[in-house]
């Protein structure tokens, strides 16, 4: 039975053939470590690193490549970032009421261990956030802003070039969180006042698990969180100063950035705006469809806002999980149920208590796969509730 996939907000899948391939041929053909070493195999693995990185810095309009730190994905990302950021106590971060538990675990970490306030504000359900709100919060203590560029379960799309602005007149440090939009809207770091982006390498840029990066702007400086080995500078005790390898102890992971390069390379050949379109064109068929189901109830932004391919729903009356083991089981389709690692997102929209099922489309998905799905709904929601 083939797969309906609209689980790509977790990680897309197909890849391209192209990023197999790389991945592949990495393994099998110079598999030495970078960095480690003089011989040309060695050499061979670190230019693809350095160009998968002076790929990623020109994607996102950083001009120094040596500012791109890989990372295992976006977790590892944010974790550099936010525990890393030097911070004192009575110190203040703002964040927003959607974040993932991957900014949120971190940001509670340095509350409760480290004394920091930090204050969640409040978005819509359209994804607005004003800039008096904004303005409100800050105070002299307030040294970073945290904010996730789009909702991974309402598919809200937040203000990110408003809160950079100002982070920018008030001398505040600006980090986002691109899990859901790297590859799928584009970002200009420059033009967007973003001092640092965590982004994963598995989702919209369509590279293997296990990959991930964080920017990080030459005026910040973080400590590193890990301290280690970095084929450099290895007569000193202390970890070296110099970007990237302060922030990249440890073997990288050459295949998983082979393939990031390939899947990059996709992304850039489609065009990231024709990318969004797809996808924006293919939500907008899927909620109209899914709203006019007597019995069905879907949340998140407006149909007429542009929204990331992301839609949190659920068949009133039934349990999400039976719903998704019904798709996964019976009808080959694989979504995901439950919180999604966002529970504070489900405290904003109401529905901490069971969560929702979330369909998330990505380029390969078709109006074909949306129309099958529909029925399939319409049936489930047919045998369970009547
Ligand atoms: C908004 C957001 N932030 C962070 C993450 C964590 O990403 P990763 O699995 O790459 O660590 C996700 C994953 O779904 C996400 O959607």
């Amino acid at each position: 039975m083939s797969v309906i996939y609209f689980d790509q907000a977790a990680s897309s899948f197909p890849k391209p053939k192209a990023v197999s391939e790389a991945v592949a041929m990495a393994i099998d053909e110079y598999g030495a470590n970078p960095g480690r070493g003089g011989h040309q195999l060695a050499n061979k693995a670190a230019s693809v690193i350095f160009e998968t990185r002076a790929k990623i810095a020109k994607l996102f309009a950083e001009n120094d490549a040596n500012n791109v730190i890989f990372c295992q994905n976006t977790t590892h990302a944010l974790n550099q970032a936010i525990k890393g950021f030097p911070l004192q106590k009575g110190d203040h971060i703002i964040s927003t009421s959607y974040e993932h538990n991957s900014v949120r675990r971190p940001l509670e970490y340095l509350k409760t261990e480290k004394g920091i306030r930090v204050t969640y504000l409040q978005s819509d359900h359209n994804g607005y956030i004003s800039r008096e709100q904004l303005l409100n919060e800050i105070s002299p203590e307030t040294k970073l802003i945290v904010a996730s560029h789009g909702s991974n379960l309402t598919g809200a799309i937040f203000p990110v070039e408003m809160i950079g602005s100002v982070c920018h007149e008030k001398g505040i440090t600006f980090l986002v969180d691109a899990a859901q939009t790297a590859g799928v809207i584009p970002i200009d770091m420059e033009q967007m006042n973003i001092d640092m982006l965590a982004f994963p390498g598995h989702k919209g840029l369509l590279g293997p698990q296990g990959t991930g990066a964080l920017i990080v702007k030459k005026t910040v400086q973080l400590d590193p969180i890990f301290h280690g080995g970095t084929g450099s500078h290895s007569e000193e005790i202390e970890q070296p100063k110099q970007r990237p390898n302060c922030y990249e102890s440890g073997t990288l992971n050459t295949p998983g950035i082979a393939g990031l390069s390939a899947g990059i390379d996709e992304v850039l050949n489609k065009g990231i705006n024709n990318i969004f379109q797809h996808e924006w064109n293919l939500t907008k068929y899927a909620l109209e469809k899914l709203q006019n189901i007597d019995g069905v109830t879907v949340f998140g932004p407006d149909i007429n806002v542009e929204r990331l391919a992301v839609i949190p729903f659920v068949i009133n009356g039934t349990d999400v999980q039976e719903v998704a083991m019904i798709l996964d089981q019976h009808y080959g389709v694989a979504l995901r149920a439950g919180l999604h690692c966002s529970p504070l997102a489900h405290e904003t929209i109401g529905t901490i208590d069971g969560g929702t099922l979330r369909a998330s489309f990505g380029i390969y998905n078709t109006y074909e796969e949306i129309e099958k799905w529909i029925d399939m709904i319409k049936e489930i929601k047919e045998g369970l509730v009547g």
